[in-house]
């Protein structure tokens, strides 16, 4: 298939799919009006919590759900459509997924479970021309040595790998992979997540893939896509995720962040470029917050928000005097080798702060801490 870089291989288009209760009747939206487009060749993550609809977008992506309404189309072409109604079945769509259990054969020999899609796959290969793709494929993966072990005799990080082998031995152009690092332990949850990056680039296939990890999200991804009761937060590169994020249920989903429930101010210039939030500790600015739904107008209630490492902490008195400071109180502080992690008392908050690991500072000491505003957050929900 003919397609040109950078661009869309698939584009998600108001997606929608809920599952009703015999019982009680009760209908939930599990896909609530998703749109999204995945460039070609990125890595793309659907990431949220327990129960948010990942699972099911990656299924109905695949084929293995239908939706109820919306399209789904990859490289160009409708794989699955409500209204004209077109449901395109998996084995004609241009993926492979590998599930969360990886789906490997415990009565099949490594090889076989690897040549399996080019026996029965979209695209079958003679036995010669089979034999050299396997054998090359998993030497690629690391598993060369085990083509004729027992599949289950391989161990966790192994059957990964072979399931990836597989996918990839389909010639997929989008890959689809199910939180495939969850059963692993978290020393090779990291190793892999480098690997199967590296693998995801070096085969020039694109990668839809589904965690409810943070971390795993922000290292390996292109594209973030915050899912939340099957309703898009926030859709953008890792770094705009967890340095601007869009809404306090991100803030706090992807890593961690101290948020200030306050109002703006009505006195403060509500520019385009900062807002100024009245708060229990004081007026704080904001320079970084998403475009707001609507124009901000004083009196309405937002969120601030300030990651940990953003939070300074002053333990003398600071001569500069700045935007974003106010007195606290320590109550807490916490050695961790690298850094001190220190929660202070201002009023009834409390806030916790990343701080340099000499820093001097004991529980009852009244310090001042300040946020710079390039890096304070207002929130608009
Ligand atoms: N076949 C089904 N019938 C009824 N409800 C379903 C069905 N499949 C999923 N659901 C419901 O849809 C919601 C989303 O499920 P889904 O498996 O997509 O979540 P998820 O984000 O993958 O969660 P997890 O991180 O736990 O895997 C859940 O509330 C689930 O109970
Ligand atoms: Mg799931």
């Amino acid at each position: 298939m003919q397609h040109n870089v950078g661009s869309h291989s698939v584009e998600v288009i108001d997606l929608k799919k809920q599952f009703t209760n015999k019982q009680t009747g009760a209908v939930n939206r599990v896909i609530d009006n998703v749109s999204f487009t995945v460039s070609e060749n990125s890595f793309f993550t659907l990431l949220g919590p327990s129960g948010c609809g990942k699972t099911t977008t990656l299924r109905c992506l695949a084929g293995l759900e239908t939706a109820d309404g919306g399209e789904i189309r990859m490289n160009g072409r409708s794989v699955f459509s409500g209204e004209p109604r077109r449901d395109i079945p998996p084995e004609a769509r241009p993926i492979a997924m590998v599930p969360q259990s990886y789906g490997i054969w415990p009565h099949m020999k490594v090889f076989d479970n690897a040549a399996f899609p080019l026996r029965h796959g979209r695209k079958t290969y003679p036995r010669d021309e089979r034999r050299r793709r396997v054998l090359a494929m998993l030497e690629q993966v690391g598993l060369a040595d085990y083509a004729d072990r027992w599949s289950s005799q391989l161990s966790g990080g192994q059957q990964q790998r072979l399931a990836l082998a597989r996918a990839l031995l389909c010639e997929p152009e989008v890959l689809l992979l199910d939180e495939p690092l969850s059963n692993l332990d978290a020393k090779l949850r990291t190793q892999l997540r480098a690997e199967l990056r590296s693998f995801q680039q070096d085969a020039g296939v694109t990668a839809v893939y589904v965690t409810h990890d943070q971390a795993e999200a922000l290292a390996m991804s292109d594209t973030i896509v915050v899912l939340n009761r099957g309703r898009i937060e926030q859709i953008g590169p890792p770094g705009t995720i967890y340095d601007s994020p869009a809404s306090r249920f991100v803030a706090d989903f992807v890593g961690s962040a101290n948020l200030v429930a306050g109002v703006v101010d009505a006195r403060a210039g509500l520019g385009d470029r900062v807002v100024e939030v009245k708060t229990a500790v004081g007026v704080l600015r904001c320079a970084r917050f998403a475009t707001p739904p609507a124009p901000p107008s004083a009196g309405q209630e937002v969120s601030v928000c300030i990651r940990p490492e953003n939070l300074r902490i002053f333990t003398s008195d600071d001569p500069a005097a700045g935007h974003n400071r106010f007195p606290a109180r320590v109550t807490s502080v916490e050695y961790l080798g690298d850094r001190k992690e220190v929660h202070v008392a201002a009023g009834d908050l409390t806030l916790r702060a990343q701080a340099d690991a000499h820093l001097d500072a004991r529980p009852g000491d009244e310090v001042t801490v300040a946020s710079d505003p390039a890096w304070t957050v207002a929130l608009w929900s």
